[in-house]
């Protein structure tokens, strides 16, 4: 069956708002109280284009990120204010620090920046960290690390930071490095408990931190949801490991897959992508939002005209120009 534009939210412009920003999956408004409005869209980013929408796929990230920060909150406070529809949450403005804190326990990933693609490449110093030899794909490492990047501005690439790099140029104070980073490895250890509850294993994840008017560091955007984690199978990983097989994932990248398989991305058009694989991949995360919360998810009924509804909830906010 093929995607409607009413099934999916492909953006959230709302001219009647101040200060748009748009990025990659999220468009975001300011405020002049000092609060922003962070709307997920369906879209499904990749090779710095957006590829298509997922239908459901910002309810679900929205509502997973929901569930994490409701479970991580007495580890670090984050941004949230409140959530006025599925696919919108209202946060606390943050300035947002320039390193991405991305938290890694097992050899995984296949871009440019990740720890598996760097090791098989022949390297073992990278972050700061130094690897043993003789690890397998996919092995869990003897102790999560962090692997920071630059928070690259507008269309830059994140480039791989050491703590050594982080403050020489000053990208944070010693004391935040030192906060972010005991912070982030905390945040994890739970992530990686609630997951294994739920026969999960969190991989790697990523998290952004700002600090807000009052000076307190703030979890921002997302937290633990499957666009910003890498989650696998428990109960074949051990096997699966053993067969020299990459783990069980939510299989959410089989449109970037499809792509990558019959252009370049990064230059040529993009041909039409079957509804079908669309389809498969929103029920990928439908799945994985049952499977990382344990609670289902709840499509609104009826059938939304999913674009309206979030300009009507923004609506709300219109007399927030004058405030
Ligand atoms: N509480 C907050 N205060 C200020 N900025 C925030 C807050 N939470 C998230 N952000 C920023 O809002 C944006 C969210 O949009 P989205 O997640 O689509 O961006 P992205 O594509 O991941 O990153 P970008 O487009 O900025 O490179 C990000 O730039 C993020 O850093
Ligand atoms: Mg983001």
């Amino acid at each position: 069956m093929a995607v409607s534009a009413h099934q999916v939210l492909g953006d959230a412009i709302d001219p009647r708002l101040p200060g748009l920003y748009r990025g990659k999956v999220r468009d975001n408004y300011d405020l002049p109280d000092g609060r922003r409005i962070l709307v997920t869209s369906d879209r499904l980013s990749a090779f710095d284009r957006v590829l298509c929408c997922i239908p459901f796929k910002g309810q679900v990230l929205n509502s997973v990120a929901r569930w994490a920060f409701e479970q991580t909150a007495d580890l670090c406070p984050n941004h949230v204010l409140d959530y006025p529809d599925p696919n919108i949450v209202v946060g606390r403005r943050l300035e947002i620090l320039p390193v991405e804190i991305v938290v890694r326990g097992y050899l995984a990933g296949a871009t440019s920046t990740s720890i598996l693609t760097l090791y098989r490449a022949g390297h073992r110093e990278m972050y700061g960290h130094r690897l043993p030899d003789g690890l397998a794909d996919h092995q869990a490492l003897e102790t999560p690390i962090i692997t920071p990047t630059s928070k690259a501005a507008d269309g830059a690439h994140d480039e791989p930071l050491t703590e050594g790099d982080i403050l020489a140029r000053g990208l944070l104070s010693q004391a935040q490095w030192r906060q972010m980073s005991e912070t982030a490895l905390a945040l994890f250890a739970r992530g990686q408990a609630l997951a294994a509850e739920r026969g999960l294993i969190l991989a790697d994840t990523k998290y952004e931190f700002g600090i807000d008017a009052a000076g307190t560091l703030r979890l921002a955007d997302e937290i633990h949801t499957p666009d910003s984690s890498r989650y696998w199978r428990a109960d074949t990983y051990s096997q699966r490991l053993a067969a020299g097989e990459p783990p069980d994932s939510f299989d959410k990248d089989v449109v970037r897959a499809w792509v990558a398989a019959r252009c370049d991305p990064y230059k040529d058009e993009v041909p039409e992508i079957p509804p079908e694989l669309i389809w498969k991949t929103a029920l990928t995360y439908v799945e994985a939002h049952e499977r990382i919360t344990g609670r289902a998810f709840e499509p609104p009924a009826p059938a939304p005209p999913v674009r309206e509804r979030v300009l009507a909830a923004l609506g709300d906010f219109h007399g927030a120009r004058t405030a």
